[in-house]
């Protein structure tokens, strides 16, 4: 009697660690081989800002992507359809202290998940005054969100004709700021 109630309690035993052991490879299979990459997240560090004449110009904009979609940004730079959204990990600038970073969907929907910059740039490099949304002004004392939302149908990007209120400054401003970017070499 009692060696087979053992048996049987070995038994029972066996087959649950079976079970688990199966539960185990049965995730281990699912997370590795599904082939879609999950959002990663992009959280920017000041080292992930530079001279600006380091990333491709379109127009007046200058970019980069941290995760690996610069083709992808760049495709969307050069023709920007309505509802279209910029890669994750997507740094965009016009000047060296400002810069809007695209996180992962759910950082901020209301914002199509942008994170704004307030930047200090010297010769010695980047580093991070502020960042966020409601708190992050621009150099003429205006919220950054308060005016790129106007483009919300252009996932918040203003360029020259989406429908912001227009900076006081020029084209050839822009690009001048751009070229006298302290971080850049000589
Ligand atoms: C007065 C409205 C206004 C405010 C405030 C403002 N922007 Fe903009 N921003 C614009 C306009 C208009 C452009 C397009 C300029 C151009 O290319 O002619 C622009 C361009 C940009 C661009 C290039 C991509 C784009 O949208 O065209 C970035 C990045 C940017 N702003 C970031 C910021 C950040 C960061 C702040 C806050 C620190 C800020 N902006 C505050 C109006 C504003």
């Amino acid at each position: 009697m009692r060696t087979i109630r053992r048996r049987r309690v070995a038994d029972a035993l066996g087959a649950a660690v079976a079970v688990v052991a199966l539960a185990l490879a049965g995730c281990g299979s699912d997370g590795g081989s599904g082939g879609v990459r999950p959002p990663a997240d992009f959280v920017a560090v000041a080292s992930d800002f530079e001279c600006l004449q380091n990333w491709p110009r379109v127009r007046n904009i200058r970019l980069t992507n941290r995760g690996g979609f610069l083709d992808e940004a760049l495709a969307l730079a050069q023709n920007h359809q309505p509802g279209k959204q910029y890669p994750v990990g997507t740094i965009i600038q016009i000047f060296p202290g400002e810069a809007m970073v695209k996180r992962a969907p759910g950082y901020d929907p209301a914002n199509n998940d942008w994170e704004y910059f307030e930047l200090n740039v010297s010769a010695s490099g980047t580093e991070i005054r502020k960042r966020g949304r409601d708190d992050v002004i621009n150099m003429f004392g205006a919220q950054c969100f308060g005016c790129h939302e106007a483009a919300r149908e252009f996932d918040f990007i203003c360029e020259g004709d989406h429908g912001c209120i227009e900076l006081p400054v020029t084209g050839a401003q822009i690009a001048l700021l751009q070229d006298s970017d302290p971080r850049c070499a000589d």
